[in-house]
This record gives structure tokens, sequence and C-alpha cells, in this order.
């Protein structure tokens, strides 16, 4: 489980020009859940992953991840646990193959050699990288190098993934892969995942989302729920995927349908009831 604690966080605090990010956030995350993560930019999503994988650390509050405190522990004790993917490959990219880049991260994790040959061939199999283990990473596509550095955090087993907009910088074709191979990612490994978007087609799939604002936690919910506070969403600038905003219109001209239908076959079942 992760617990965040009243969680403040200030970038440049001791500066002239202190910037507050995170202002009181406190919330767990379970076990084998897919939460995702939606804000305005600005809103404070990625300082509040980044404390989840110690890249910050609290300015006020606590994170803990299985109990641990992520102050008290060594860093890597943390990462073994917690992996992060970025919304840019190019940033996670360190090696000059393919396959050497995988196995980056279980090293750094001080396992041992046979263990990370395993590990590096079960991940090149499930992204289908096996074709391009011996390419230099940034001959690749975005597609694909976001595949590569995805395959290097599930390389390191860690118990919980947070992807920071995975998707945002690949084009269409490459962002449906990419999101489909997250979301399958649960039926065949037991991780909990944590992902930050802002592509609303996207948040349908998941268990629970969670909506910032202003550093701050505004709406932590099921998606039928949150997307039937379309007022909220829509004050806070967000996009409203199509099905709600089409029950949103329905219901304005007086058709009664539950507004907590999100997806094309609840709409149609409930209209040709
Ligand atoms: N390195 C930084 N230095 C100063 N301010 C920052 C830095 N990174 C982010 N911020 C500010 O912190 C706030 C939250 O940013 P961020 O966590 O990146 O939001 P999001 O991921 O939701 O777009 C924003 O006001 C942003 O300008
Ligand atoms: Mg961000």
């Amino acid at each position: 489980m992760i617990e965040i604690n009243n969680l403040h966080f200030t970038y440049h605090q001791k500066s002239e020009n202190p910037k507050k990010a995170l202002n009181g956030i406190s919330l767990s995350i379970k076990e084998g859940e897919f939460v995702t993560i939606i804000g305005q930019n600005g809103s404070g999503k990625t300082t509040l992953a980044k404390h989840l994988n110690v890249i910050l650390s609290p300015t006020k509050g606590t994170v803990l991840i299985d109990g641990i405190n992520t102050q008290e522990e060594e860093v890597w004790e943390i990462r073994k646990k917690v992996g992060m993917v970025f919304q840019n490959p190019d940033n996670q990219i360190i090696c000059s193959t393919v396959r050497s880049d995988i196995a980056f991260g279980p090293e750094n994790l001080g396992i041992d050699r046979v263990e990370i040959e395993k590990r590096v061939n079960e991940s090149l199999r499930l992204l289908e990288l096996n074709d391009f283990q011996n390419y230099p990473p940034y001959m690749l596509s975005e597609g694909l190098k976001q595949k590569v550095a995805i395959a290097s955090v599930l390389a390191m087993e860690t118990k919980y993934i947070i992807f920071d907009e995975p998707t945002s910088m690949l084009d269409p074709s490459g962002k449906k892969e990419v999101f489909e191979l997250i979301i399958n990612l649960r039926k065949k490994r037991d991780v909990t995942i944590i992902y930050i978007t802002h592509i609303m087609k996207e948040v349908l799939k998941s268990d629970r989302v969670i909506v910032m604002s202003e550093g701050k936690v505004v709406l932590d919910n099921s998606p039928n729920k949150i997307f039937s506070k379309l007022e909220i969403l829509r004050s806070l600038a967000l996009d409203v995927p199509i099905i709600p905003d089409i029950v949103y219109r329905l219901r304005k001209r007086g058709i009664s349908i539950p507004q907590q239908i999100i997806t094309t076959q609840e709409l149609i079942n409930c209209l040709t009831q």
C-alpha cells in the first residue's frame, strides 16, 4: 500500500521565488489498483509522482511505501518497489543497445547476472522487442523507445509502476499500442499502476480516478462517478469524454438516463431498453 499523508512540496523553497506545487495531499493506493491521475497542466501530477520514487522529498508530510517512510530508507530500497516511466522516452534511455538498456535498472539494484538475463528476456518477450534487442535505442521510433522504457521498468520487477503521460509524445497508433500494453500488464503481472494522463479515453479504463487542481486532490472516485460531475471537470478546464458529454446533453433535454453512463455499450443498452 502507498500512503501519502498531508504532503506539501515547494520548489526552490529557500530562494526568492519559492513555488508551491503540492498543498496538503492525503491519499492511499492499495495493491492491485489501477489509478489514473488527471488535472490541468501545472496541477502537481508530476511533482506528486516524483515523491513516490524519491526523485523529490516532501517539504512537509510523509510518503509511506508498504509502511516504509521514503525519508527513512535508502533510495534504492524504495526504487525496488516503485518504478517510473516518464513522458519523454529520451530522458530514460541510457545505454547503447536495447538489451543493455533494459538490463541497466536491475544491474543498479545489485541483482545477480543470471537473474538479470532472465528478466531482460522476459521483458523483451512481453513487449515484443526481441527483434530490436541489439539496436541502439536512439534509432527506434518514439513508440518503440517508450516500449523500451517500459521494458526497463518491468525488468526491475517493482510492485508499483507510475506512468507519467507515457503516450503523450506518441503518434495515434503508438498511443493506442502503448496504452493497451500498459492495461494488459495487469493480466500478466501482479502490479499496481498509477497512470497520469490527459487523455480522457484512457481514464475510462481505470478503477479509480484522482483529479488534481492547484496541488490538491479535488475528486477521487470511480470513472463513472467522476464523469457524472461534468460541471466540476469543465470548471477545471478538463476535457469530458464523448459519451458522458452526450449523456449530459440528453439529460438537459429531459431524457431520463443515468449520468453515470460512460461507455458506448452502456448508452446503447440504456437507450434500447
Ligand atoms: N523544477 C521546477 N521548478 C520550479 N517550479 C516547478 C518545477 N517543476 C514544476 N514546477 C511548478 O510546480 C507546479 C506543478 O508542476 P507539475 O508537477 O509539473 O504539474 P503537472 O505534472 O500536473 O503538469 C507548476 O506550477 C510548475 O510550474
Ligand atoms: Mg506533468
